[in-house]
């Protein structure tokens, strides 16, 4: 397993292409979830530099399920989000990915950030429940796009295999 990545594409759906091999690679052999949760952030804030790329996993051992700061790349964030706040808990509520080019048109918006100007939220689902959402916000407006929302899709759909 190489832990160096390799990229040259320099259109967003081609960098894509070239890094999802890499992060299966990286993350095929390893059975330690927050080790591979870890990985992928970094890859992806690598690759594109993203301000903020993490997760947020579903933790219902307290009274109320909650999502929960897991591993992540960027600036300290919120460390709980409630089922159906914010654009991370509509994404867990909805079971659908969220792509918010402007994040304060988006009711409920939880501004960990003022920086954060526009955001996606992929659910990984397990046996048809969500499980965690990834979240990658960044600090421009309009940045993500159909490119982004079919490859990080592929990528959660491969992360369910972790949970
Ligand atoms: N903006 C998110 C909260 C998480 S932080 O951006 C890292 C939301 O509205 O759910």
């Amino acid at each position: 397993m190489s832990e160096i990545l390799f990229l040259t594409a320099t259109t967003k759906a081609a960098r894509y292409a070239e890094l999802l091999p890499q992060i299966e690679a990286l993350t095929a052999a390893e059975p330690d979830r927050t080790a591979n949760l870890a990985n992928t952030a970094a890859a992806l804030r690598e690759a594109f530099g993203f301000f903020w790329v993490g997760f947020y996993l579903v933790k219902d051992d307290a009274a109320a399920a909650e999502l929960v700061l897991g591993p992540f790349q960027g600036p300290i964030a919120c460390t709980r989000i409630r089922h159906g706040r914010g654009v991370c808990g509509t994404a867990w509520a909805e079971a659908r990915t969220q792509l918010v080019p402007d994040v304060e048109l988006f009711p409920g918006h939880i501004a960990c950030s003022a920086a954060s100007r526009s955001e996606i939220v992929v659910p990984i689902l397990k046996n048809g429940r969500v499980v965690a959402v990834l979240d990658v916000d960044s600090d421009q407006l309009n940045d993500f796009d159909a490119d982004d929302q079919t490859a990080l899709e592929t990528l959660m759909q491969r992360a369910a295999a972790w949970f």
